[in-house]
């Protein structure tokens, strides 16, 4: 078995849930304390080995390419102005990972989005980060994805137990015990925003896949699902069903859903409070201000 060094992160989506803040700016760049949601999942991929990224972006996406490209000109002032600190954090940003970009023409949904990388995955398995999926930077959960798929071969999906009102928003899974590994479990079946009646769990797919290349053939033959969108989900419910096992790796904490406002905004304050600089200010500010209230 190859060893995992490819990601997919698809950036090419309306960010319907953040406007008028998404209507110029890309919702994967808007930021979640010193740097935007897309710069801590190119992170997160590379801090897992994965330093080759597609990135699948569309019309007034450029920003992102600007943001991971050299910026001599604010460079050079930053460096005339010995402003090293920021200086460095922008070098830096350019040098995190080997990034190419695929466009997709019309925003058909996510599994279409996955799909416009087909090319550049050249048939290998990959990892899938949904950017505004923002992971705590300590969480060791795509390295424990990356070497499930080591261990099996399969396809694996991070999986996290949601309140069963909130299940229709996302892919949902069927899962039963793999005999023998603890750290897994077996996908049965996967549906993507079910009503609460048809949900089989509480367990829903939370931004992070490692993907066998059978989905990239799935993808080719799946209809437009939920919302009139061509669904990842029902691409791997094809896979699921082909047999070949698809596992899924339960967590808990750690994950911050960006693309809503109040994901935003505890994405903000957690990575603040955690921050060793800022975490004491913003400790005090939020203690005065729910006193005001
Ligand atoms: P989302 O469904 O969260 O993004 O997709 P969205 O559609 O932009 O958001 P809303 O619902 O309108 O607010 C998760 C990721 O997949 C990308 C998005 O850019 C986001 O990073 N995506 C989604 C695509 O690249 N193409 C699509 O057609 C849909």
């Amino acid at each position: 078995m190859t060893k995992l060094t490819k990601a997919v992160i698809p950036a090419a989506g309306w960010g319907t849930r953040l406007l008028p803040a998404t209507k110029a700016i890309p919702k994967e760049m808007v930021p979640v304390l010193d740097r935007p949601a897309m710069q801590w999942a190119v992170e997160e991929a590379a801090a897992a080995g994965l330093s080759d990224i597609c990135v699948v972006t569309s019309r007034a996406k450029s920003a992102i390419e600007d943001h991971f490209d050299t910026a001599p000109e604010l460079e050079a002032a930053l460096e005339r102005r010995s402003k090293t600190e920021a200086l460095e954090a922008v070098r830096r940003t350019a040098t995190l990972a080997k990034l190419h970009y695929t466009r997709q023409a019309s925003a058909l949904g996510l599994g279409h989005a996955v799909a416009q990388a087909a090319e550049h995955i050249a048939g290998e398995a990959f990892a899938v980060l949904l950017p505004d999926v923002v992971m705590e930077p300590s969480s060791p959960l795509l390295r424990e994805l990356v070497s499930a798929h080591g261990r099996t071969g399969a396809s694996v999906l991070a999986l996290i137990e949601v309140e069963p009102e909130e299940v229709s928003s996302y892919g949902c899974a069927a899962v039963e015990p793999v005999p023998g590994d603890d750290s897994l479990v077996r996908i049965t079946g996967i549906v993507e925003k079910p009503s609460p009646a048809e949900a089989p769990s509480r367990l829903t797919v939370a931004g992070r896949y490692v993907l066998t290349p059978a989905i990239m053939e799935a993808l080719r033959r799946t209809e437009p699902g939920a919302g009139g969108e061509i669904q990842l989900t029902d691409a791997i419910e094809a896979v699921v069903d082909s047999d070949e096992p698809v596992y899924g790796h339960i967590f808990d904490s750690g994950l911050y859903d960006t693309g809503t406002a109040l994901g935003l905004i505890e994405a903000n304050v957690a990575f603040a409070l955690a921050d060793p600089q800022l975490g004491p200010a913003v400790r005090k500010m939020l203690k005065e201000q729910s006193a005001r209230e």
